[in-house]
């Protein structure tokens, strides 16, 4: 416990602006990260391992916040990748991983025991499909009194979604765990993918251009990690790089960036094929009680200014970062 600091968990499908998010909990310093869970979602899950490693390697953090491995497929449906979006997650990042055997006790049964020895105190950054969160509740019906608050990336409010024109990818790929959590109890924050990201998460390729300037392991760690993603968004008309997990941990740590939020009944589809994932989130006139905290704006300048800190941090990387033979970063001495 760190006084002061809020205590989180990032429970994570570790690709791309997972690790934007990841490096918020290990370097801002209000944040207090005290494990990492990973659950199946973009890439495979063993990439996603490595790519928590990587960039817990970058933030020179490795070894000090725990990461545990979690569910390896959504409770009921097959995966769903997201390897056509993202590539490896990582742009190809590779890291030596000798000694870097995880924990074999295993996420869930770390989030409720985690949960259990702080009720009240930890909140979990969820910004995976919501499979570790679904099976957690399912196996103690305590986890939900025991953990102050998810903050969810998921779902679109009222809007188009990204892997079907209805859902977006978290809640699509586990429709099943979504519309478990949401109707367990929790006090919930919802950032979802439109318009909300859509308008106030994605990086210009003149701010990206910005930030590739920034001499720094953590801005060419970024700059790396996103070139695949970027190319993906802007082949589907984003004008730029989305940002809806970083966007995440951030209004968890800096709620002042939060400038529009509402409550909401929020409800996962899971029986229509059509519509599988869909959020639907009722804003009060359906006479559905509220159930979620959905943020409508953010300070989109604030926040990028936020990743800009982040990025221009120094950190001496943990272990050597490699992209195929060429060594990025020099082995610390
Ligand atoms: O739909 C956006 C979500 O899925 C984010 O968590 C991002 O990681 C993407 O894969
Ligand atoms: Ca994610």
């Amino acid at each position: 416990m760190i006084p002061g600091r809020i205590p989180l968990i990032i429970d994570t499908d570790t690709a791309q602006d997972d690790c934007v998010a990841l490096l918020l909990g290990l370097l801002d310093d209000r944040a207090d990260l005290r494990a990492i869970t990973m659950v199946a979602g973009n890439v495979g899950f063993d990439r996603q391992v490595l790519n928590a490693n990587l960039t817990l390697s970058v933030a020179d953090r490795l070894g000090e916040v725990p990461v545990y491995l979690g569910c390896r497929r959504p409770l009921v449906r097959d995966w769903v990748s997201a390897e056509n979006v993202h590539g490896d997650g990582a742009g190809g990042l590779e890291m030596d991983t000798t000694g870097l055997e995880p924990s074999t006790d295993h996420a869930v049964d770390v989030l409720i025991a985690m949960a259990a020895a702080s009720p009240g105190e930890l909140t979990i950054v969820c910004i995976g499909p919501l499979t570790n969160i679904a099976l957690a509740t399912i196996k103690d019906p305590r986890f939900v009194g025991n953990v102050k608050a998810l903050y969810i990336m998921g779902g679109s409010n009222n809007a188009r979604g990204n892997i079907t024109a209805a859902a977006e990818y978290n809640f699509y790929v586990d429709p099943d765990a979504a519309k478990t959590v949401f109707a367990a109890g929790f006090e919930i924050v919802v950032v979802p993918w439109a318009p909300l990201t859509l308008n106030d998460a994605v990086f210009s390729r003149d701010q990206l251009a910005e930030l590739a300037t920034i001499n720094t392991p953590l801005a060419k760690f970024f700059t790396r990690i996103i070139d695949a993603t970027l190319a993906f968004d802007e082949s589907v008309g984003i004008a730029g790089s989305t940002h809806p997990d970083s966007l995440t941990a951030a209004v968890l740590l800096h709620p002042e960036l939060i400038v529009a939020e509402g409550r909401y009944a929020v409800e996962i589809e899971t029986a229509s094929e059509l519509t599988r994932g869909y959020s639907a989130m009722s804003w009060g006139v359906h006479g559905l009680t509220p159930n979620a905290t959905v943020v409508e704006a953010v300070d989109a300048a604030a926040f990028a200014a936020l990743i800009t800190r982040l990025l221009s941090l120094e950190t001496v990387p943990s272990r050597a970062i490699s992209v195929g033979r060429i060594t990025q970063h020099p082995v610390p001495a």
